[in-house]
């Protein structure tokens, strides 16, 4: 590859998709991230407690709980008549977690106790710059408001045992007591202060509110470093959250790429796919069939039609796919090695780890076809355990055809993970065929 085979639509998607993540530090901003970009596309707002009026032709959102959202394009020819294209991503990614009461001072230091969130590479964490970012619940004068608060500069930092007091880690690897070596060190101990007073200050100074008034909080450690391009003629890409952020986005951007869809398009992003999907905002809770019945109301159908619906109807499970990595030949299926800028993985598991069965696969490799961008497929090692996504939980609940795809990562769940700048533009170019349709 030489930097000219980069076209300037796929470095500007790549370097769009670098300011979504950095915009976007918690699944809370992401979802706002997401609305933001979908109101100013036009999208309208649909709280979940309102009665909805739908119109033909229409472009619509829902959040649920601030971490889940679900945007829909209701197309001009009938649901019925050509089913429903769905792509489903997460908006979460594993990492450190902020407890509700976590400030406490030890032997002059002033250290916050996090819980781990999903199933981070958590040695990434060490020596990093860390902000903070999540939301807040703030007491205001008639009611409890929830605010987003993102400190973006460094605040927190998880120091490294040296190695001359940890003479092995080189040979046995960068290992945490999960309790007792992961709390994130806050600032030297003030005599005087109260350490959740250390702790509130920042917080409540950014949202501009009285330390009082900050009643609880949902808060992950962030990083502050920026995404970047990186390689010689710069065709990679480093950010954190790139699984799944990047899913996310190539979802949003062929959604609004489409824009008087024939079909009804859906592109569905939640939270808690790193914890096990089940939650009321997650892919194993009522979010997707709700808003699907919803959508059938408005069009009249019986519980009979509801069902051709979901039988003509389409998922597609996006999330980010294991790249083939030159020092690690032996972790990896031998005929299953997935380059980094050679286009979309379709992943197969037998045991449905993945959601993919032969047809919806083949499914894909027409859509990639007629989008014409390349596309690979990847199946794990026989004798490693496969991850899993939100495609077979969502397939399981809907009953409806679905695929597992994604973009070829490199060091999924570090906090600084990478992956192929053309890769973004391909998975763009082909979600946006499936939701174009034939
Ligand atoms: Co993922």
């Amino acid at each position: 590859m030489t930097a000219a085979a980069i076209s300037v639509t796929a470095r500007a998607q790549a370097q769009d998709l670098l300011d979504f993540i950095d915009a976007s530090p918690s699944p809370w901003h992401a979802v706002a991230s997401c609305a933001a970009r979908l109101q100013a596309a036009g999208f309208q707002h649909l709280p979940e407690v309102d009665r909805w009026n739908l119109q033909t032709g229409g472009r619509y959102y829902v959040v649920r709980g601030g971490s889940s959202i679900i945007a829909f394009t209701l197309g001009k020819k009938p649901p019925l008549d050509t089913g429903i294209t769905m792509i489903g991503a997460h908006t979460d990614s594993p990492g450190l977690r902020i407890k509700p009461k976590p400030a406490e001072d030890v032997s002059g230091m002033t250290r916050l106790g996090v819980e781990v969130y999903g199933g981070p590479l958590l040695a990434t964490f060490a020596d990093r710059d860390l902000g903070l970012a999540g939301r807040v619940m703030v007491r205001s004068d008639k009611s409890i408001e929830s605010r987003l608060v993102h400190l973006a500069e460094p605040l927190l930092r998880l120091p490294n045992l040296a190695i001359h007091m940890n003479r092995e880690v080189n040979e046995n690897g960068l290992k945490f007591n999960k309790q007792t070596e992961l709390p994130l060190l806050l600032g030297a101990a003030e005599n005087g202060t109260a350490p959740d007073q250390r702790f509130r200050a920042p917080l409540a100074n950014a949202l501009g509110v009285a330390a009082e008034d900050l009643l609880t909080w949902e808060l992950a450690a962030c990083d502050t470093q920026k995404g970047s391009f990186w390689g010689v003629d710069r065709e990679f890409i480093a950010d954190s959250q790139l699984d799944n952020l990047a899913s996310c986005h190539a979802a949003l951007s062929a959604l609004l790429a489409v824009e008087q869809p024939r079909q009804t398009c859906l592109v569905a992003l939640f939270d808690h796919e790193e914890v096990g999907s089940e939650s009321a905002v997650g892919a194993g809770g009522s979010l997707v069939g709700d808003v699907l019945q919803r959508i059938a109301g408005h069009f009249s159908l019986d519980a009979e039609d509801q069902r051709r619906l979901l039988a003509r109807s389409f998922f597609i499970s996006a999330d980010m796919a294991h790249a083939w990595h030159p020092n690690f030949p032996g972790a990896y299926e031998p005929c299953h090695r997935v380059a980094v800028n050679a286009g979309p993985v379709i992943k197969s598991n037998a045991n449905q780890r993945y959601s993919t069965n032969a047809d919806t696969a083949a499914r894909f490799m027409a859509i990639c076809q007629q989008a014409g961008v390349p596309c690979q497929q990847y199946a794990h090692r026989t004798d490693l355990g496969c991850g899993s996504t939100i495609g077979p939980i969502v397939a399981a609940r809907l009953g409806i055809p679905s695929v597992d795809v994604g973009s070829p990562m490199w060091a999924m769940h570090s906090i600084r993970e990478s992956a192929g700048v053309l890769d973004h533009g391909y998975m763009i170019a082909a979600l946006s065929a499936a939701l174009r349709g034939q």
